[in-house]
Formats: C-alpha cells, sequence, structure tokens
C-alpha cells in the first residue's frame, strides 16, 4: 500500500487538470492521472515522474456506464491500495462537440452528451471512490462546476444546468457522507486560461493570466490559481469544510463589471468565450 495519500484526478490529460497534477505531487501526494485516452494520462504521469514525483496514468472516460468506471478505481485501487482524494475535473460544454446555441436551437441529444460527461461523469466516479473511502473512514472530494451553474450563463443553459447540478449533489453527498470521515466540497471557477500545447505538442509547465473586462480583478483566472484552491481543500487543514461550493472567478459573481452585453462579460481579450 502507497504510504503517501493518493490523489486520483479525472480529466487531467491537460488544462486544469495538468495544473492539479502538478500541485498536488508538489504537495506530497502519489498522483493518479486519469484522461479519456490512456496516451494523454500516461504522457503526463511520466512527465511527473521525470520531474521527481510519484505518478501513475490510467484510461478513465467518465461517459462510460458505471460498471466500466468502477473497474478503473478497481485497478487504481489494486495498484494504490488507497484513494485519499478524488477531484472530479474532466467537463466540458457543447463547444466539444460543435453544438453550442442558444437553447431554443438546442437539440436534446447536445443536453445529454453535457449532461453526461459533467453531472454524471462526476456521479460515476464518487460511487466507483466511496467504498474505498468509507472503508478507510477518510476522504476528500472535489467536485468542478462553474460560475455557469451560479450565475447562469446565455447560449450555455445545458451546461449551467450540469454544474448547477454538481452543487446539488456536491450538498446532499456532503450530508450523507460526513459520519464517514468524508470531505464533499465543489469549486466554481470564471475566466480560466486554458494551457495550449506548444509547437513541439507539449504543454507549457504553466500558463499567464490575461486582460479582461469580465471581472472585477481585470485579469483572467490560471490553471495554477485553480490548483490551489483545490490543493487546500485536499488538505488536511481544510477538514472541517463540507458542502460548500467555492468561485474563484475573479469577483465575476458579485456582478457585472460594465452594462455592456453578455459579449464582454465572458470574453477574454483573445476573443475565447469561456466559463
Ligand atoms: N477553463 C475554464 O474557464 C473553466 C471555467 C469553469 C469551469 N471549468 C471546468 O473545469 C474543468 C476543466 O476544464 P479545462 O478548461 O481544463 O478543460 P480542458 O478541455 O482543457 O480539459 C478537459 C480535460 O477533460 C478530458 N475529457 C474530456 N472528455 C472526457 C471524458 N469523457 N472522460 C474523461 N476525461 C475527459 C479532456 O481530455 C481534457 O484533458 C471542466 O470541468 C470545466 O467544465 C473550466
Amino acid at each position: 500500500m502507497q504510504t503517501k495519500r493518493v490523489a486520483v484526478i479525472t480529466g487531467a490529460g491537460g488544462g486544469i487538470g495538468l495544473a492539479i497534477c502538478r500541485r498536488l505531487a508538489k504537495d506530497g501526494f502519489f498522483v493518479v492521472v486519469t484522461d479519456v485516452t490512456r496516451e494523454r494520462a500516461v504522457a503526463v504521469a511520466n512527465e511527473l515522474v521525470d520531474e521527481g514525483f510519484e505518478a501513475l496514468g490510467f484510461a478513465l472516460d467518465v461517459c462510460r456506464d458505471e460498471t466500466a468506471v468502477d473497474s478503473v478505481f478497481a485497478e487504481i485501487f489494486k495498484c494504490t491500495g488507497r484513494i485519499d482524494v478524488l477531484v472530479n475535473n474532466a467537463g466540458g460544454s457543447a463547444q466539444l462537440i460543435g453544438k453550442q446555441t442558444d437553447f431554443v436551437q438546442s437539440e436534446e441529444s447536445t443536453w445529454q452528451f453535457v449532461l453526461n460527461l459533467n453531472l454524471l461523469g462526476t456521479m460515476r466516479c464518487v460511487r466507483a471512490v466511496l467504498g474505498y473511502m468509507m472503508a478507510a473512514n477518510y476522504g476528500r472530494i472535489i467536485n468542478t462546476a462553474s460560475i455557469a451553474g451560479r450565475c447562469g450563463l446565455p447560449g450555455w443553459a445545458d451546461y449551467s444546468a450540469a454544474k448547477a447540478g454538481i452543487i446539488g449533489f456536491t450538498r446532499t453527498l456532503a450530508m450523507e457522507v460526513g459520519q464517514c470521515g468524508i470531505t464533499v466540497n465543489s469549486i466554481s471557477p470564471g475566466l480560466i486560461e486554458r494551457m495550449r500545447p506548444g509547437k513541439d505538442g507539449k504543454l507549457p509547465q504553466d500558463c499567464q493570466s490575461k486582460p479582461t473586462h469580465g471581472n472585477w480583478l481585470g485579469h483572467t483566472g490560471t490553471p495554477q490559481d485553480v490548483a490551489a484552491l483545490i490543493a487546500f481543500l485536499a488538505s488536511e487543514e481544510a477538514g472541517y469544510i463540507t458542502g460548500e461550493d467555492f468561485l474563484i472567478d475573479g469577483g465575476r459573481a458579485i456582478g457585472p463589471t460594465s452594462q455592456a452585453g453578455r459579449q464582454d462579460l465572458f470574453k477574454s481579450q483573445d476573443g475565447g468565450i469561456k466559463a
């Protein structure tokens, strides 16, 4: 059995997930990197190992049925002997399948894709780890919601519904498993930069924020900012916090920073709309 605390991160082959892996590795965790493709998960795990950390990579498609998801967690547990922390980071919007529209033009198959990836994927992974965490009488579960689930975001109705669902799921689960030493919280990021591969195809170590008019701090967040919040929620110091959703949005949810239309509120200066 691993002597280090073990953290499993979903959707960890890029973006925010990669930053979470790196941060938790630096904080002394044995990191289990999972992503929809094995290649990506193993590449990130190998990068961490090359940097002197301990990590393993597994293929985990959170959209597959519960049996498939359960069996990946069983395999992980077989290798590590413990699962202390689960970070449900895998998620995304209808943009992933090129189907993002206002709700009036949307299709049910798109809602199903978005709800499955974000909400049901989170629920599947949580149920897969609960047995291990309950047996250990210890666990930290951190789910990824979004400002879209807190404030709404025009053009993203299915995504907003899925992320609001994650917040509700988090609260109830916290009530059900609190007596088992398990805390359950969610985070709601606002505008966060995405890590983009360089010319060599490799993802950078970190990425910089950019100016934006979309929040009160005047700049976008970075994957490292999100990773720092998650590292705290995964830590021993956060042991008395459960059932809460944490905004990390540069103050965007305080209220709009201008009278301009929705495009201005959610656009970063490179033109990308994010939530
Ligand atoms: N970037 C933002 O501005 C922002 C804002 C709010 C919330 N979020 C949330 O943060 C999380 C990470 O976002 P990101 O910006 O890093 O996204 P990203 O698209 O850069 O990374 C998402 C990762 O999830 C993986 N993935 C996709 N489908 C999967 C599946 N079926 N099973 C497992 N993994 C899968 C992808 O391979 C990728 O590595 C998501 O849940 C997203 O909804 C992001």
